[in-house]
């Protein structure tokens, strides 16, 4: 076990692209690039526990990109479950604990089944908690969360008044995890592309153009570093201006 430097983010979320780019770059077919990068996920997985990040919110497959061509959806789907299968005994004794986060109500049994297995075999976990944005797209996580709270209304268990930010921020599938301090991506674009939309309100933005399934220990490194430089106001004015 390490503790956390004081000052690391507890919660980091990364925007994990360029896989394609860097398979482009070889010749290769895009899902060798999707094949490197769960390497570079276990890099990074192993990475935050060692540094004492409590939180890891990765971002595997948005709604949008149900959009891609069959085959790369199909290879793309194939890959994530064959890894959390593969990879479960392996994080459990670490003491990572895997979380879904993202739509499941219109998955296969089979894979809300692979999901499921995944979370109770690690739910006890404390080490390091490992979101998995799955199936996750920011306007459909406040969607359903808009959807739940008019239900409560219609059955009289809330009045409109009552739902506060947090009431909403208790319906998003991160709850409850506090927002990301720190959200990185790769592959040098500069948007979220529908990632954390409630909960990156006053989270760090680090863009990298190194690609995924190039970043190792010594690009997260870079990325925590730059954090510690930053200044957090949250609106506020700066404390070096406070006499
Ligand atoms: C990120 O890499 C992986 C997923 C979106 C699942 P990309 O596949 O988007 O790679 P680029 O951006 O085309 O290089
Ligand atoms: C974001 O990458 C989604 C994931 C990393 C899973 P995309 O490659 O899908 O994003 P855009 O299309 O460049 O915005
Ligand atoms: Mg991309």
């Amino acid at each position: 076990m390490s503790g956390r430097t004081k000052g690391l983010p507890e919660h980091v979320g990364i925007i994990m692209d360029g896989n394609g780019r860097w398979a482009r770059r070889r010749a290769l077919p895009r899902t060798f690039g999707h094949q490197e990068g769960v390497k570079a996920l276990k890099r990074a997985v192993r990475y935050a526990a060692q540094r004492g990040i409590s939180i890891l919110t990765v971002y595997a497959f948005s709604t949008e990109n149900w959009n891609r061509p069959r085959e790369e959806v199909e290879f793309l789907l194939g890959l994530i479950h064959r890894t959390f299968l593969q990879e479960i005994e392996e994080l459990r004794e670490e003491g990572v604990r895997v979380v879904l986060v993202g739509d499941r109500t219109n998955l296969s049994p089979d894979i809300q089944g692979i999901w499921r297995r995944a979370e109770e075999l690690t739910a006890a976990n404390r080490r390091l908690i490992l979101n998995v944005a799955f199936n996750y797209g920011g306007r459909a996580e406040l969607t359903q969360a808009a959807r739940e709270l008019a239900r409560q209304v219609a059955r009289g268990e809330i009045t409109p008044d009552e739902i506060t930010e947090e009431r909403l921020a208790s319906q998003l599938y991160t709850w409850p995890s506090p927002d990301p301090d720190l959200i990185i991506r790769t592959g040098g674009e500069r948007r979220l592309s529908n990632f954390l939309l409630w909960q990156a309100a006053y989270s760090e933005l680090y863009v990298t153009d190194v690609l995924w399934p190039d970043f190792g220990e010594r690009e997260f490194e870079q990325a925590l570093q730059d954090y510690l430089r930053r200044e957090r106001r949250f609106g506020r004015v700066s404390t070096k201006e406070q006499k």
